[in-house]
């Protein structure tokens, strides 16, 4: 299917949400090559070019293994404060007005790094995008599940005293054998702190981990999500109860969960009126930020234009912003779609 040149300039121009990225995941070769300089880090690639051409995955833990040692050069708080820049420039060139971003504090505590490093080069680097580019955006704090509940437990404690620079706690890394079970009582207390929770449940793990990230962990969005497909019940209930799934295809395509974007279930998940949204996940690994997502996802798929409006509009509806921020940018968001329509054939 080749994607209408009309259509591909207003989904690049529309304003969105990225609800799905992690900080760590927009760390490009170049950068990762500049901080060892920096801070000495010996890397086992020789160049950026041999660094990138390992970025060839067959599922998740190969993905994951890499991306750990490229995250071993991030040290002071300058270094978390260039990649969040980074990363901010790129997604406001594709029209990201909003952005909910993952951090990993365990990858980097694990090395020695202190907590407060991290949250603040991150954190610094956000309150200068705000009124650099308009561009507003949370932090989620993620446990590594391959990792023990005491440790994500730890983590917890260890962020409380940067409690107002988070939102929510996410659940990420290994899925398969690490089921949301294992996280209840972390979660239940996050509850309690009043933060969101949004776990990655059914990328590589069966739907049951979605429906018990919903059960069981009591979540408000899912992260990926896409094996929901697998239980048609289950796909009603994310419907009726306005669950969305943060969709990242390019991921999906590189980890192997799609490995032809043609069989996504994202098209049929959104048709049956589960609140969809699409984001990048880990763009500097997977090949491309927002933009293309969404490009990759409408040249494969039969997606309209009513459905990037809807796609658009998901991505805020389901953020965390306030409610008066949220209908500013949703009707900014309907007024792009209304105003913004092809020319006639002449
Ligand atoms: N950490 C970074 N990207 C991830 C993904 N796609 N799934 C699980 N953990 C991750
Ligand atoms: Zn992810």
């Amino acid at each position: 299917m080749t994607l209408d040149a009309a259509l591909a300039d207003r989904i690049r121009r529309t304003p969105k949400a990225e609800l799905h990225v992690h900080i760590e995941g927009t760390l490009e070769p170049e950068l990762i090559f500049r901080l060892a300089q920096r801070n000495q880090v010996q890397l086992p690639y020789p160049s950026v070019e041999a660094l990138r051409a390992a970025y060839a995955f067959h599922d998740l833990q190969s993905f994951l293994d890499i991306y750990y040692a490229g995250a071993s050069v991030l040290l002071t708080e300058e270094d978390f404060f260039d990649m969040t820049m980074a990363y901010v420039q790129r997604a406001s060139a594709d029209n990201v007005r909003h952005a909910e971003i993952f951090f990993d504090p365990q990858t980097h505590t694990a090395r020695g790094v202190d907590i407060e490093v991290v949250i603040d080069g991150i954190a610094d680097a956000l309150a200068q995008a705000h009124t650099q580019f308009d561009f507003s955006s949370r932090l989620i704090l993620c446990f590594l599940r391959h990792l023990s509940e005491e440790d994500a437990f730890a983590t917890l404690e260890a962020a409380l005293p940067y409690r107002d620079r988070f939102v929510g706690v996410g659940l990420d890394s290994s899925e398969r054998g690490n089921p949301p079970e294992k996280f209840a009582r972390v979660f239940a207390r996050a509850r309690e702190l009043g933060l969101h929770c949004v776990p990655h449940a059914g990328e590589e793990g069966p739907a049951q981990y979605v429906a018990d990230a919903l059960d069981i962990l009591k979540v408000e969005r899912i992260d990926h999500g896409v094996r929901a497909i697998d239980d048609p019940a289950l796909v009603q209930r994310l419907a009726r109860e306005r669950i969305a799934l943060t969709v990242c295809p390019l991921s999906n395509q590189k980890l192997k969960v799609y490995p032809d974007l043609r069989d996504h279930s994202l098209k049929t998940l959104l048709d049956a009126g589960v609140a969809v949204t699409l984001h990048s996940d880990d763009p500097a690994y997977f090949g491309g930020y927002m933009n293309a997502n969404w490009e990759a996802a409408f040249e494969a798929l039969p997606l309209t234009a009513d459905d990037a409006h809807r796609l658009a509009r998901n991505s805020f509806e389901a953020s965390f912003l306030p409610a008066a921020r949220k209908a500013a940018y949703l009707e900014a968001v309907d007024l792009f779609w209304q105003q913004d329509q092809p020319a006639p054939a002449a």
